[in-house]
């Protein structure tokens, strides 16, 4: 069976193909990206009308060239899946509208995936996949949870952000320093070359005793602190970005540890754009190497969106018996869609 994928929910366009059997893991055949990032700099953060536009010009071509990465043709696709939420909607529209106007024109049935499942299961497209039952850690742009993961459809929240994700705190942050959009990576960069304790800044809810986490306050004291430093801050940036990343890494990872201690589980997966900030990685890998816990990552070039983990979700639930494809074409997109939704959806709904 070959799924193809649909990504469009935000600032990327991606497209893949994925072969499943029925049982074993689902393998990727080609994927095909592009970043709106360089169109949406200008203007500081995502454009969601111009977004929307750069999909309808994308997907077709990207789609293209997974076929002939492939050597596969249109004709062999069984399932196409698309991103139904969440995400911004016009975005999500174009995937919706160009995966069904496919599976009509070919007489295939469509898929609606839920955006974080696809970041949830994009482990399993690497040589170390993890095993069920874990912890997963979901560190994007707009969502920062910790869910409890017993299978493909049962997920269960143990704690999430009551303001801001942690991708978020990033990116405003490195905002206040003068850093291109989006910020996370420029910041984590630069925080190679500074001195993390530098500057004490606030780690909100870390003694919350629940797995809750709040960032804006984080957000706010860094442009208190950047507004003390005044001229001097050009010179204290590497500083103040290595202390701003400092804060976010040591939330994320405690409440990522107590996560494990509540579930008794021993297994992390750690997934979302967030999870490719290499700060974040070595701590949680050593931490995680004392408890005996191992911890799974999406390979560093499936940890922002694209189309790979879409395709691989389709083809996952669809294994599962969790779902099954339809052919009815009315579609609808989710612009806000919790995750722990999909637990309570009826199987082969
Ligand atoms: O999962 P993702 O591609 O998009 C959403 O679904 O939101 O995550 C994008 C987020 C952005 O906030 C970006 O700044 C952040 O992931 N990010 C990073 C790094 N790479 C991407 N944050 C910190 N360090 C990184 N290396
Ligand atoms: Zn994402």
């Amino acid at each position: 069976m070959f799924v193809l994928g649909i990504e469009s929910s935000c600032d990327e366009t991606g497209v893949a193909l994925v072969e499943a059997g029925e049982s074993g893991l689902p393998r990727l055949a080609a994927h095909a990206l592009h970043s709106q990032i360089a169109m949406h700099q200008a203007y500081g953060g995502v454009v969601p009308e111009l977004a929307s536009r750069d999909h309808i010009r994308r997907v077709l071509p990207l789609a293209q060239a997974v076929f002939a990465e492939a050597g596969r043709k249109l004709a062999d696709v069984d399932v196409v899946a698309y991103t139904r939420g969440p995400g911004l909607a016009g975005a999500l529209l174009v995937g919706a509208g160009v995966a069904c106007a496919l599976g009509a024109a070919l007489g295939k049935p469509v898929l609606g995936v839920h955006h974080l499942e696809g970041h949830l299961l994009s482990p399993f497209l690497s040589a170390d996949a993890p095993e069920f039952p874990f912890v997963a850690l979901l560190v994007s742009g707009g969502h920062t949870q910790l869910m409890r993961v017993d299978g493909v459809g049962r997920y269960e929240l143990l704690g999430e952000t009551i303001d801001d994700a942690a991708g978020e705190a990033f990116d405003k942050s490195a905002k206040l320093m003068g850093l291109p959009y989006p910020g996370g990576p420029w910041l984590a960069k630069l925080a190679e070359g500074g001195d993390a304790a530098a500057f004490k800044l606030p780690r909100p809810l870390l003694h919350s005793g629940d797995l809750d986490f709040s960032f804006a306050g984080l957000k706010t004291a860094v442009l208190t602190q950047a507004k003390k430093l005044g001229s001097e801050l050009e010179a204290r940036k590497a500083d103040l970005a290595a202390s701003t990343q400092a804060a976010i890494v040591e939330v994320l990872l405690k409440k990522s540890l107590g996560a494990i201690e509540q579930t008794g589980l021993n297994r992390l997966v750690v997934a979302g754009g967030v999870g490719a900030n290499r700060a974040l990685r070595e701590q949680l890998n050593a931490a995680c190497a004392k408890r005996g816990v191992r911890v799974h990552y999406p390979e560093l070039h499936l940890c922002t969106d694209n189309g790979a983990m879409i395709a691989m979700a389709a083809a996952m639930r669809l294994q599962a018996g969790m779902q099954s494809p339809t052919e009815r074409y009315a579609f609808d997109v989710k612009p806000r869609w919790p995750l722990a939704s999909l637990t309570e959806a009826s199987p082969l709904a």
